[in-house]
């Protein structure tokens, strides 16, 4: 099927190459030129765990183009919307912007029979919204709401092998004839067994905000109980694993830390938030305001507790921050909590170094006055205290035997409670970690 994808961020720059791997023939299209030359050199222009092999593997057969002219979406059958939805500035909602922008630049270009699927992040009634401007311009035309889960990282087998698809269309009927259009495009993991939901507009965008809610939401349920543990001396991780022992519960995303970030989970449940008080619903996500706010803590929990291990100040006292990314194998520094614990610390009086294996530059651009050292043994040479941020495995496996020589003191922060506390105690470290005793 010809397919064009509209916007190649992190989002559809994944979903083009994924799409064309399925077999389509994909045009990629964003009005960002040096995104798209990247691209069609099949470079990625951000980190992401093998997309540079797949862009090389699907351009090589020739299914996969990109471009900056909208034009360029004629003669697709299937147009994915996949721009971004950031938070308006100054305000909790989401501004919708791009995704208007590549609708109305989209419209000139659609057939009679083309679906429009939307990919992004939006608030509830921004679908049915654009259907009735696409019907408006193509009658003939229709727009499904098909939200994307993908988690960085993972982007590209979570594209590939989605644990759900959801089809949002304007009845919410199964034979709605969008639906077999997206069955044809999903056939490879429809076949594979992927199920498949067909709902209407609203359900389909409410999905997509109802799930970030609840994993971020688990997240800070863990990170309350972090400080619980540390206001009665217990410790968290053992507490996640006993509870997650209850398959109710789970044990995935009950890993207590500095909380969450990136671009997704603190914006998208602050959209919601803003989007439940238009709709008069305001009530009914009054507690998610206090899951922000418990995650924003834990930034300033970490603050307390490096000046406590730097014995009460922080004045000059030389601090390296183990991972600048919101996450680990991403680059990705939207509203990361590790930099913004460099930045506190820094503004603080400390002198930061932060180091991290891929998201340096992302880090630079947002917080020039740190300062970044790619080398993390150089970054951790004469530290008077490490802060484990993101938990990327080349520091899971540190060596705190060998790294105790090059430090100026051996006093570490866990941030992700990753860390093994006997051994570094043994290893003669002071260890913190977070809801630990
Ligand atoms: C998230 C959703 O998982 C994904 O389904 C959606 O499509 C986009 O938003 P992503 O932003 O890539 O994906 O990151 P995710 O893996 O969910 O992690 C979000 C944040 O939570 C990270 O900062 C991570 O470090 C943190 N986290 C995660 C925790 O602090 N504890 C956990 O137990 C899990």
């Amino acid at each position: 099927m010809r397919i064009s994808v509209i916007g190649c961020g992190y989002l559809g720059a994944v979903h083009a190459a994924c799409m064309a791997k399925l077999g389509h023939e994909v045009v990629g299209i964003d009005v960002d030129e040096k995104k798209i030359s990247d691209l069609a050199a099949a470079t990625a222009p951000f980190f992401e765990p093998g997309l540079d092999d797949l862009l090389r593997e699907v351009q090589s057969t020739g299914r996969l183009s990109f471009s900056c002219d909208a034009a360029a979406a004629a003669g697709s059958r299937v147009h994915f919307i996949c721009v971004g939805t950031p938070q308006r500035h100054g305000e909790n909602a989401a501004d919708l912007t791009f995704v208007d922008a590549a609708v109305e630049a989209l419209l000139p270009h659609l057939s009679p029979g083309d679906v429009v699927v939307g990919k992004s992040t939006v608030p509830v009634g921004t679908a049915s919204r654009l259907n009735r401007r696409i019907r408006d311009v193509q009658p003939e035309a229709t727009l499904v709401w098909n939200p994307e889960f993908l988690r960085e990282g993972h982007a590209v087998a979570d594209t590939l092998h989605p644990d759900r698809l959801v089809y949002g269309n304007e009845d919410g009927l199964e034979d709605n004839p969008a639906v077999s259009v997206l069955d044809e495009v999903y056939a490879s993991p429809i076949s594979s067994g992927t199920p498949r939901l067909v709902t209407d507009h609203p359900t389909s965008e409410l999905v997509k905000t109802a799930a970030n809610s609840f994993l971020a939401t688990k997240i800070s349920f863990i990170n309350a109980m972090a400080e619980l543990c540390e206001a009665a001396g217990a410790d968290v991780t053992q507490l996640a694993d006993a509870i997650g022992l209850d398959d109710r519960i789970g044990r995935k995303f009950l890993n207590a830390g500095i909380g969450f970030g990136g671009g997704c989970l603190p914006k998208d449940i602050r959209a919601f938030m803003a989007r439940a008080g238009e709709l008069g619903a305001d009530q009914a996500l009054t507690f998610l305001r206090e899951v922000d706010a418990i995650n924003m803590r834990r930034r300033s929990k970490v603050v307390e507790l490096t000046r406590e291990l730097c014995d009460g100040s922080l004045l000059g006292k030389r601090i390296t921050v183990l991972g600048a990314a919101f996450k680990p194998e991403s680059d990705d520094v939207r509203d990361s909590p590790a930099l913004s614990i460099a930045a506190q610390l820094q503004l603080q009086g400390a002198v930061v170094t932060v180091t991290d294996p891929k998201a340096l530059r992302n880090a630079q651009r947002r917080f020039p006055e740190l300062h970044y050292q790619q080398d993390a043994e150089v970054a951790m040479s004469g530290a008077e205290a490490l802060l484990l941020l993101t938990e990327w495995k080349q520091y899971r496996d540190l060596d705190p035997y060998e790294l105790s020589g090059s430090v100026a003191t051996p006093k570490i922060l866990d941030g992700r409670n990753i860390l093994n506390p006997e051994k570094w105690r043994a290893a003669g470290w002071s260890y913190r970690g977070l809801g630990r005793p």
